[in-house]
């Protein structure tokens, strides 16, 4: 049985003491959850205070991303070893805006997942298509090269510590949720993947979340598909109630 994982992806939203706020509300709010994990990720600037917010609750903490080099003239990057040090995780890797807007490959969501495994860290490795992309008819060849580039050289016992995020760039922030049918049947795709890859035990251990315009409506048609094992969730995230309506449809 895979633990549903729900996850607020903060974004570029809140200053520090608004994030310090929205954490203690959420610890509040989630402080009976028994069989859900939860976890929040704010950003950098917030994310040390948010950190000391969240210890010894049963509140998790990610980060929204890293670099993979150790150290150095990377101006605007942290590494993995000062997000280890605060207490984090998890970290969120390969997000739709990531690879829109800065840059990010197949190749650099491998190197920031090895290295987010080799500090003893999980990733959440987000994947999805574009509304072109699926009308192309290229869906199954996109998440293929998505998962497989993500894996490449990472181990069986490594790839079980991993987290999938199945999220159709046409459904992030616009309202438009991918149908329980869409999501299920891509969703089960992707576990095909994991499964060809690295066999039946890790594609059945893997959770898959869902994100994309998840929220307290629609969330239990989504939780209830055999392969969404939680989601990822951007708006909703910002408020303790919209985001705890959530984690009420998981539990
Ligand atoms: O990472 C979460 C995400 O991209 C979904 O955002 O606002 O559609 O829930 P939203």
């Amino acid at each position: 049985m895979r633990q549903y994982i729900i996850a607020g992806n903060w974004k570029m939203n809140k200053t520090v003491s608004e994030s310090v706020q929205l954490a203690k509300d959420i610890v509040e709010a989630v402080k009976d959850v028994k069989k859900t994990e939860v976890v929040i990720a704010p950003t950098y600037l917030a994310a040390a205070k948010v950190a000391d917010v969240v210890k010894g609750t049963n509140v998790k903490l990610a980060i929204q991303d890293i670099h993979w080099k150790d150290q150095g003239a990377y101006t605007g990057k942290v590494s993995i070893d000062m997000v280890k040090e605060i207490g984090a995780e998890y970290v969120i890797i390969g997000h739709s805006e990531q690879r829109q807007y800065f840059h990010e490959t197949e190749e650099t969501v491998n190197l920031k997942v090895k290295k987010t495994l080799e500090a003893g860290l999980k990733p959440i490795i987000c994947i999805g298509e574009t509304l072109e992309q699926r009308n192309g008819g290229i869906l199954k060849e996109i998440l293929g090269l998505q998962i497989k580039g993500a894996f490449k050289d990472v181990s069986a016992e490594d790839a079980a510590k991993c987290v999938l995020a199945y999220e159709p760039v046409w459904a992030i922030g616009t309202g438009v949720t991918a149908t329980d049918e869409q999501a299920q049947d891509t969703q089960a795709y992707a576990r095909s993947v994991v499964k060809e890859i690295y066999g039946e035990a890790v594609a059945e251990g893997m959770r898959i979340q869902y994100g994309g315009s998840m929220k307290g409506a629609n969330a239990p048609g989504l939780l209830a598909q055999k392969d969404i094992d939680g989601g990822l969730i951007g708006g909703a995230g910002l408020k303790a109630d919209t985001f705890k309506a959530i984690i009420d449809a998981a539990e």
